[in-house]
């Protein structure tokens, strides 16, 4: 199956938006904005806690742009959107089997994510408070497969252990995990040892099964990553105080909630196979009961706050407590962040545990 569009090569003008934006902003590091807690300013109404949420989430958008940016540099479509890279041919076709669209959800992905950030940072400039910037951590190493730029990176998505359970417990109609239920996984592989979700060079691409066990992996870590946000958003938007602060996130939200639809769908479509080289296996789905089933992808009714209530469709989790420090937590036993600095550990720590201290007033 072959794309209809093809990667455009075009200019790389993101390193100097980026560049541009810090300067014009006055961004500081993570660390002299956590230094100086922000105070409520007198016009915009945002109490700390505000800014702490606000502050954490613009971190969680930048990391998602940033991979979701290295995900369209190889299968995506590179354009005056989403610039840099020039697509990986045979990923791009293994990708394809799931869906002819991929490029296009891979694309619009990864605009929405940037937006995300660039929104949120310029909301906090305007209410007196610091943005994010995270440039100084851009030290990852890039892909070295046909397509992909030679820039330092946020996160790493050669090495991944994808956690599958959003995939059971969207199908389950009596586990939630708000109510400390566990749900087993879609695809056991992937929860343990550590897989490339993108080719890491060109010799990752000669083996066919190879390539697709790589697309495949991709294809889970797509909606792994949009049901995190999908789960955060309400969470934190629970301890929000100024309204138009509660808008940002019920707005923002519901956006991941839609990739996160997409993509699971998507997932149901990724063909069974065994990577010859790793011996990585993606089950057949169908045949194994409704848990698995893979056209069942609206929200099953499940318990929800207590088992003592008739069931609903809902999202899960939306507990508030903890949820920021628990996301930077999953995301950083996924391997996303493997390679990182002490500093960026350390940096993204501090953020999450300010917006899990915010208080609704
Ligand atoms: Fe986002
Ligand atoms: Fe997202």
């Amino acid at each position: 199956m072959e794309r209809e569009n093809e990667p455009q090569r075009t200019s790389d003008r993101r390193s100097f938006l980026l560049a541009g934006a810090a300067m014009g902003a006055g961004a500081i590091g993570v660390s002299r904005a956590l230094a100086q807690p922000p105070r409520a300013s007198a016009d915009g109404g945002l109490t700390s806690g505000d800014v702490a949420i606000l502050q954490f989430l613009a971190a969680a958008e930048l990391l998602e742009a940033d991979l979701w940016g290295q995900y369209n540099e190889l299968a995506g479509i590179p354009d005056h959107e989403v610039p840099g890279g020039s697509g990986n041919r045979a990923y791009t076709k293994a990708l394809s089997i799931l869906d002819d669209d991929m490029s296009q959800y891979i694309h619009d992905n990864a605009d929405d994510e940037q937006s995300h950030a660039s929104f949120i940072n310029a909301y906090l400039k305007a209410h007196g408070a610091d943005p994010i910037n995270l440039d100084k951590f851009r030290t990852l190493p890039s892909s070295k497969a046909s397509g992909a730029r030679q820039v330092g990176r946020l996160t790493n998505l050669m090495e991944l252990t994808v956690d599958t359970s959003w995939w059971t417990r969207y199908r389950s109609d009596s586990k939630n995990p708000d109510l400390r239920d566990t749900l087993p996984q879609a695809v056991p592989d992937l929860a343990v040892g550590q897989h490339p979700a993108i080719p890491r060079d060109d010799d990752d691409l000669t083996s066919r099964k190879h390539l697709q066990a790589i697309a495949n992996t991709a294809a889970f870590h797509f909606a792994a990553i949009e049901q995190g946000g999908s789960s955060l958003y309400p969470a934190l938007a629970q301890r929000v105080t100024n309204p138009e602060v509660l808008r940002i996130l019920l707005s923002i939200g519901p956006t991941e909630v839609m990739h996160f639809q997409t993509w699971q769908d998507k997932a149901g479509n990724a063909p069974p196979v065994t990577d010859p080289k790793t011996g990585l296996t993606f089950p057949k789905l169908n045949g194994r009961g409704p848990l698995f089933q893979t056209n069942l992808i609206m929200p099953e009714p499940t318990v929800f706050l207590d088992r003592k209530f008739p069931k609903c469709s809902i999202l899960r989790p939306t507990q508030t407590e903890g949820i920021a420090q628990g996301a930077a937590k999953g995301l950083a036993s996924s391997g996303l962040f493997k390679g990182q600095s002490q500093d960026f550990f350390a940096a993204v720590g501090t953020l999450a545990a300010a917006a899990d201290a915010a208080e609704r007033q």
